[in-house]
Protein backbone atom coordinates (compact mmCIF):
# COMPACT_ATOMS: atom_id res chain seq x y z
CA UNK A 1 0.00 0.00 0.00
CA UNK A 2 1.17 3.38 -0.50
CA UNK A 3 0.60 6.68 0.33
CA UNK A 4 -0.40 9.62 -1.84
CA UNK A 5 2.25 12.43 -2.67
CA UNK A 6 0.91 15.51 -3.66
CA UNK A 7 2.73 16.90 -7.02
CA UNK A 8 1.88 20.13 -8.50
CA UNK A 9 0.57 18.15 -11.77
CA UNK A 10 -2.63 17.57 -9.53
CA UNK A 11 -3.42 21.28 -9.12
CA UNK A 12 -6.40 22.12 -11.05
CA UNK A 13 -5.63 25.85 -10.76
CA UNK A 14 -8.52 26.85 -7.97
CA UNK A 15 -6.96 27.81 -4.85
CA UNK A 16 -9.87 26.45 -2.95
CA UNK A 17 -10.42 22.90 -4.29
CA UNK A 18 -6.83 22.36 -4.22
CA UNK A 19 -6.30 23.38 -1.00
CA UNK A 20 -9.27 20.51 0.00
CA UNK A 21 -7.79 17.60 -2.43
CA UNK A 22 -4.39 18.20 -0.18
CA UNK A 23 -6.23 17.66 2.76
CA UNK A 24 -8.14 14.72 1.79
CA UNK A 25 -4.71 13.45 0.42
CA UNK A 26 -3.25 13.81 4.07
CA UNK A 27 -6.41 12.37 5.98
CA UNK A 28 -6.22 9.42 2.73
CA UNK A 29 -2.70 8.78 4.45
CA UNK A 30 -3.48 8.63 7.42
CA UNK A 31 -6.09 5.75 7.20
CA UNK A 32 -3.48 4.44 4.83
CA UNK A 33 -0.95 4.81 7.71
CA UNK A 34 -3.26 3.20 9.92
CA UNK A 35 -4.25 0.18 8.28
CA UNK A 36 -0.77 -0.40 7.97
CA UNK A 37 0.38 0.07 11.07
CA UNK A 38 -2.23 -2.42 12.13
CA UNK A 39 -4.94 -0.25 14.13
CA UNK A 40 -7.76 -1.17 15.61
CA UNK A 41 -11.07 -1.91 13.93
CA UNK A 42 -11.98 1.30 15.95
CA UNK A 43 -9.43 3.15 14.64
CA UNK A 44 -9.47 2.72 11.57
CA UNK A 45 -13.13 3.15 11.17
CA UNK A 46 -12.48 6.73 12.68
CA UNK A 47 -9.85 7.29 9.60
CA UNK A 48 -12.45 6.22 7.46
CA UNK A 49 -14.99 8.32 9.19
CA UNK A 50 -13.02 11.12 8.61
CA UNK A 51 -12.14 10.70 5.08
CA UNK A 52 -16.08 10.31 4.27
CA UNK A 53 -17.18 13.52 6.20
CA UNK A 54 -14.12 15.28 4.31
CA UNK A 55 -15.35 14.18 1.16
CA UNK A 56 -18.58 14.48 1.49
CA UNK A 57 -18.12 18.10 2.42
CA UNK A 58 -15.36 18.93 -0.46
CA UNK A 59 -17.76 17.61 -2.63
CA UNK A 60 -20.59 19.94 -1.71
CA UNK A 61 -18.26 22.73 -2.05
CA UNK A 62 -17.21 21.64 -5.72
CA UNK A 63 -20.78 21.24 -6.35
CA UNK A 64 -21.71 24.57 -5.00
CA UNK A 65 -18.71 26.03 -6.96
CA UNK A 66 -20.02 24.45 -10.30
CA UNK A 67 -23.52 25.73 -9.51
CA UNK A 68 -22.18 29.12 -9.28
CA UNK A 69 -20.65 29.05 -12.62
CA UNK A 70 -23.09 27.38 -14.57
CA UNK A 71 -20.57 24.53 -15.26
CA UNK A 72 -22.37 22.36 -18.24
CA UNK A 73 -21.22 18.78 -17.04
CA UNK A 74 -22.44 19.60 -13.54
CA UNK A 75 -24.81 16.71 -13.12
CA UNK A 76 -22.59 14.08 -14.82
CA UNK A 77 -19.48 15.34 -12.17
CA UNK A 78 -22.10 15.10 -9.33
CA UNK A 79 -22.90 11.48 -10.15
CA UNK A 80 -19.99 10.67 -10.30
CA UNK A 81 -19.54 12.14 -6.35
CA UNK A 82 -22.70 10.29 -5.23
CA UNK A 83 -21.06 7.20 -6.36
CA UNK A 84 -17.55 7.45 -4.43
CA UNK A 85 -20.00 8.33 -1.59
CA UNK A 86 -22.06 5.54 -1.71
CA UNK A 87 -19.08 2.89 -2.42
CA UNK A 88 -17.22 4.14 0.72
CA UNK A 89 -20.22 4.43 3.26
CA UNK A 90 -20.36 0.64 1.39
CA UNK A 91 -16.57 0.07 2.75
CA UNK A 92 -18.08 1.08 6.10
CA UNK A 93 -21.21 -0.97 6.86
CA UNK A 94 -19.35 -4.03 5.76
CA UNK A 95 -16.67 -3.05 8.61
CA UNK A 96 -19.42 -1.97 11.02
CA UNK A 97 -20.35 -5.45 10.28
CA UNK A 98 -17.04 -7.23 11.02
CA UNK A 99 -15.78 -7.58 7.70
CA UNK A 100 -11.46 -7.00 7.83
CA UNK A 101 -10.31 -3.88 6.01
CA UNK A 102 -7.33 -5.11 3.47
CA UNK A 103 -5.63 -2.53 1.42
CA UNK A 104 -8.00 -2.56 -1.06
CA UNK A 105 -10.47 0.16 -0.08
CA UNK A 106 -7.53 2.61 0.67
CA UNK A 107 -6.54 1.39 -2.80
CA UNK A 108 -9.32 2.14 -4.48
CA UNK A 109 -10.13 5.58 -3.23
CA UNK A 110 -6.67 6.73 -3.82
CA UNK A 111 -6.92 5.43 -7.64
CA UNK A 112 -10.35 6.91 -7.52
CA UNK A 113 -9.22 10.24 -6.14
CA UNK A 114 -5.83 10.43 -8.56
CA UNK A 115 -7.86 9.92 -11.75
CA UNK A 116 -11.20 12.15 -10.53
CA UNK A 117 -8.67 15.19 -10.03
CA UNK A 118 -6.95 14.16 -12.81
CA UNK A 119 -9.66 13.93 -15.06
CA UNK A 120 -13.16 15.24 -13.71
CA UNK A 121 -11.65 18.23 -11.90
CA UNK A 122 -9.06 19.26 -14.46
CA UNK A 123 -11.63 19.54 -16.74
CA UNK A 124 -13.80 21.87 -14.28
CA UNK A 125 -10.35 23.69 -13.49
CA UNK A 126 -10.25 24.57 -17.28
CA UNK A 127 -13.89 26.14 -17.24
CA UNK A 128 -13.33 28.02 -14.32
CA UNK A 129 -10.07 29.41 -16.09
CA UNK A 130 -12.19 30.18 -18.91
CA UNK A 131 -14.71 32.39 -17.07
CA UNK A 132 -13.37 35.23 -15.34
CA UNK A 133 -15.63 34.74 -12.49
CA UNK A 134 -14.01 31.38 -11.39
CA UNK A 135 -11.13 33.38 -10.38
CA UNK A 136 -13.07 35.86 -8.31
CA UNK A 137 -15.11 33.49 -6.79
CA UNK A 138 -13.53 35.05 -3.12
CA UNK A 139 -13.97 38.79 -4.32
CA UNK A 140 -17.71 38.43 -5.83
CA UNK A 141 -19.75 41.16 -4.05
CA UNK A 142 -22.12 39.73 -1.66
CA UNK A 143 -25.91 39.42 -2.77
CA UNK A 144 -25.01 38.66 -6.45
CA UNK A 145 -26.44 35.63 -8.14
CA UNK A 146 -25.77 33.63 -11.14
CA UNK A 147 -28.29 34.57 -13.92
CA UNK A 148 -29.22 30.37 -14.18
CA UNK A 149 -29.02 27.41 -12.20
CA UNK A 150 -27.36 24.15 -12.83
CA UNK A 151 -28.73 22.19 -9.81
CA UNK A 152 -26.73 18.84 -8.89
CA UNK A 153 -29.81 16.29 -8.72
FE1 LIG B 1 -15.01 16.38 -8.25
Amino acid sequence: MTTVHWNPYLSIGHDGIDAEHQDLVKVLNDLITRIEDGAELGEVRDGLGRLIEETERHFRHEEAVMEREAYPEAEHHCHLHQALSTEIRAFDAELAGGKEMGPEITDFIRDWLIHHILKSDMRLGGYLEGRESGWRLRNRPAGRKPRWRNRCP
